[in-house]
């Protein structure tokens, strides 16, 4: 093989995929039943674990079918202009072209009054309608939702396009803090009750299986390196660039360093700041325990019992830990102990 299979950028779908079966049929399947369970799926879980790429795949699928029009919001615009704009590009309405003349007028100027929402609303509306006659389905996509005012209005249109029978679905994709802050917020109870997909790491024999191909490996030296990316996506890629680059089959102390960059630039830190102060101090002490017990992470943090668990669940929820092991607590993602020791210098 001549060409570079990995990518470490963001949101781009590698040439090394590795598939996300289960989740990817899971909706296709669903949004494609003559009856669907849910009409809107989330996606969520730690950055850098495939949120996007699985998303685009699923777009890409339907954006090849032609009954369906897929839409791709960004959560930065507005959504109802987009919407409308882009469903413009397959819809027309008799005897009315929607130009940017409609949205100045409606929006007088360009503020959002909400008498441009609600025309705008009414708009998507008769397009949806419009796409209901011609037998279209119309795929609404918006990546990385967070707990916006913008988003929280355009579900409460979604929610009322579905009770009308609009053929239209939701797939979003979001990071855990970021979905629960949305979905505890007033008037959510729509959000709160979507379908969520967990991304878990990627199938280890899969990876495996991958680094074997791409770099004519053993079982054996697959297995080490599959071993240290733990499934992580992003690991994956990085690692896989990483020895491309130095045409090397197995990891020396060089790679790992360049590794632990990586994953400082492009992930861990982003992670870490985002943790608060006490947050930060549990998984100090998982860091810093020696057998992972629960108990001697609790005692180093001098906590009880019942003020410990709320952070192991938002820890744990938010993609960090593994709490499956009874009584013990690991960190999900390669390489992180190790990056939280060694941020930890920083820590004054
Ligand atoms: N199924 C996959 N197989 C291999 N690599 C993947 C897969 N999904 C994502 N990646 C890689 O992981 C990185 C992060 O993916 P991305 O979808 O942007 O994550 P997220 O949106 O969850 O932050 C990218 O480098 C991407 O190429
Ligand atoms: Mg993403």
């Amino acid at each position: 093989m001549s060409k570079n299979p990995f990518t470490i950028i963001f949101g781009i779908e590698p040439d090394s995929m590795i598939p996300r079966n289960n989740e990817y049929m899971q909706i296709i399947q669903d949004f494609e039943s003559a009856s669907p369970i849910s009409f809107g799926y989330v996606i969520t879980g730690v950055r850098g674990c495939g949120k996007t790429v699985l998303m685009t795949s699923i777009q890409n699928y339907f954006a090849n079918k032609k009954d369906w029009i897929v839409l791709r919001l960004n959560p930065d615009l507005d959504l109802y202009e987009s919407a409308i704009s882009q469903i413009s590009e397959h819809i027309n309405l008799k005897g009315e072209t929607i130009t940017e003349m409609s949205f100045s007028v409606a929006g007088m100027g360009g503020g959002l009054s909400k008498k441009s929402l609600s025309d705008n609303e009414t708009l998507l509306r008769k397009l949806l309608n419009e796409a209901k006659n011609k037998k279209k389905k119309v795929l609404i996509t918006i990546d990385e939702a967070s707990n916006t005012t913008s988003i929280k209005t355009f579900s409460h249109s979604y929610q009322a396009f579905i009770g009308e029978r609009l053929p239209v679905f939701l797939l979003m994709t979001a990071l855990p803090e970021n979905f629960s802050a949305l979905s505890n917020a007033k008037n959510s109870t729509f959000i709160r009750r979507l379908p969520r997909i967990k991304l878990q790491g990627l199938n280890n024999i899969l990876v495996e299986d991958k680094y074997m191909e791409i770099f004519s490996l053993s079982q054996e030296e697959a297995l080490s390196l599959s071993r240290i990316i733990m499934g992580y996506p992003y690991a994956f890629q990085l690692l896989g660039m990483l020895l491309w680059d130095s045409k090397k089959k197995a990891v020396d102390d060089g790679i790992l360093k360049n590794l632990d960059a990586m994953l400082y630039d492009g992930s861990y830190k982003a992670i870490w700041d985002h943790l608060t102060e006490k947050e930060r101090n549990v998984v100090l002490a998982i860091a810093h325990s020696n057998d992972f017990t629960i108990k001697e992470i609790r005692e180093e943090l001098h906590m009880e019992s019942n003020q410990f668990s709320p952070y192991r669940e938002n820890l744990r929820e938010n993609g960090l830990i593994d709490t499956s092991t009874y009584g013990k607590i690991f960190f999900t993602l390669p390489r992180f102990r190790e990056f939280v020791l060694k941020i930890e210098q920083y820590i004054i």
